[in-house]
């Protein structure tokens, strides 16, 4: 059945009542103010579609859209995991999304409050009592972050300090925040544990020292155990160490960076505290600071003053880095997040993310190559067997044919370190059923590997498109409807 679109004029007729109609003998009055040329004489010619149609064509639409609220998302360093329902629904609340940021203070308190109470419980759990939380993104507050240390060894007459260290498992915004930020980049060595080589570092620390840049736990899912030596050894050669804290989800309420010697670190909300953040947004990076380099954060700042919360602007601020107070309804979801589960259930967050990870590691680990076979944080990372390489397969079939058995392929080729390195993060959300699955599908594709399936360089056989030109698809691509 065709059902014409029916044009719908809104009228307020009685107060506290709406009231739809047709607009019929009132189009005359209802376009009586516009210009003629405004005006349409005939209809528009819209597809005509029943509603049904209509609603089938997006439902469609929307399906083919993988989803961790419809399949496993295993996808290494970037935390896919479940968020509560009930945070979008307190973010949705029109009480947040109606303010607007030039009002009064006196008229946000609810607000300033939620900020400055989140901005404290980010620092308890950091054991780093100085937070912003401006930066739009993780990346945004390794920049941030590294401004604030520019502004410091400004201020301890030390800005010949350039030099940045960086391990070479490090994320690759960490590289790229330092250029931005007008620092030069030296990678420091993995040891053959996978973990940052103290040695190699002491050849690289000196007078153009301004830091090191480390991600704990790294992006080879390990704890970085000399940690505390390696912070001390920094620290004796003047300089300050920042911990890329994306990964804070395996240690929270278990350690704290701030007592193993981190000066400052960021911390992704849109991973670690629950915001959906598939294909590229929204995020929240805030940053956590010592004591000492709190005045240089960016402003303005949420104090709680004698008449209520108001916005202040530290001592010696970097300035703002993003507009207003961030990505605010982020912060909404973090902060019901963290007072839901309190301190206790953070913790079991991160206990359950490595138990996971760890349960799925000695599942597999006789079937894959796992090159730091031991017990590892959130994530591992794992490759093919020489025996698979030998028959021409390689990690980018294993991942294909992961998605033919239903499944979002984990993080491949990253770190750098591992050559044809799979990354596999469970995240503490997904049940035995789903890791057992998952593990399962692992291990068929292990076998068909070994066995050097021809098809596996066919795979994915049953998706609309198979294998596409990645990096053609990012430079060229085909956004428009039926593309001649
Ligand atoms: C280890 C690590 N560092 C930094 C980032 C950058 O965070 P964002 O994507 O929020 O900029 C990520 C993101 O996945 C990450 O995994």
């Amino acid at each position: 059945m065709y059902l014409a679109p029916v044009e719908l004029l809104f009228e307020e007729s009685r107060p506290g009542r709406r009231n739809w109609r047709t607009p019929g003998a009132d189009r005359a009055t209802a376009t009586a103010d516009l210009p003629a040329y405004m005006v349409r004489e005939k209809a528009p010619a819209l597809p005509e579609l029943g509603e049904l149609d209509l609603i089938r064509h997006f439902t469609r639409l929307s399906q083919k859209n993988y989803a961790i609220s419809t399949n496993f998302y295993p996808l290494g360093s970037c935390t896919m995991k479940y968020n509560p329902v009930v945070n979008e629904r307190i973010a949705a609340d029109p009480q947040w999304y109606h303010l607007h940021p030039y009002q009064d203070d006196d008229t946000v308190q609810g607000a300033l409050e939620l900020m400055h109470d989140l901005a404290a419980d980010l620092g308890e759990a950091t054991g780093l009592p100085g937070v912003t939380l401006h930066p739009a993104a993780g990346a945004h507050g390794e920049l941030t972050a590294l401004m604030v240390l520019r502004a410091w060894l400004d201020d301890q007459g030390q800005n010949q300090r350039r030099t940045i260290l960086i391990p070479d498992s490090a994320h690759g915004t960490n590289p790229a925040s330092c250029t931005l930020a007008g620092f030069d980049v030296v990678t420091i060595k993995s040891n053959d544990r996978g973990l940052c080589a103290v040695r190699d570092l002491v050849e690289h620390l000196g007078d153009d020292t301004a830091g090191l840049m480390i991600t704990n736990p790294s992006t080879l899912g390990l704890f970085e155990e000399d940690i505390v030596k390696i912070c001390d050894l920094v620290h004796e050669a003047g300089g300050k160490v920042y911990m890329d804290g994306a990964n804070f989800n395996a240690i929270m309420g278990i350690t704290r960076p701030g007592d193993f010697g981190i000066d400052m670190m960021h911390l992704n909300l849109h991973k670690t505290f629950s915001t959906p953040h598939g294909g590229g947004g929204p995020g929240s990076g805030p940053i956590c600071v010592t004591e000492e380099l709190t005045k240089y954060l960016p402003t303005p700042s949420v104090v709680q003053g004698s008449e209520g919360f108001e916005l202040s602007t530290p001592e010696s601020s970097i300035g703002r880095v993003r507009g207003f107070h961030g990505n605010f309804m982020v912060l909404v979801r973090a902060y019901a997040y963290i007072k839901r589960l309190g301190a206790e259930g953070i913790k079991r967050v991160a206990e359950n993310a490595v138990l996971n990870a760890n349960y799925i590691r000695v599942k597999v680990n006789h079937h894959w190559r796992v090159p730091f076979d031991r017990i590892c944080m959130h994530e591992f990372v794992a490759r093919p067997t020489k025996a698979m390489r030998d028959k021409g397969i390689h990690t980018l079939d294993i991942a294909k044919r992961l998605i033919e058995l239903g499944y979002h392929p984990p993080t491949v080729y990253f770190p750098l370190v591992v050559a044809e390195a799979i990354m596999v993060e469970p995240t503490e959300t997904e049940s035995k059923e789903t890791l057992d699955g998952f593990i399962a599908a692992l291990i068929q594709v292990a076998e068909e590997a070994t066995a050097g399936e021809a098809f596996l360089h066919q795979t994915p056989r049953n998706m609309p498109v198979s294998r596409v030109d990645e990096a053609k698809a990012v430079k060229d691509p085909q956004l428009c409807f039926r593309c001649q």
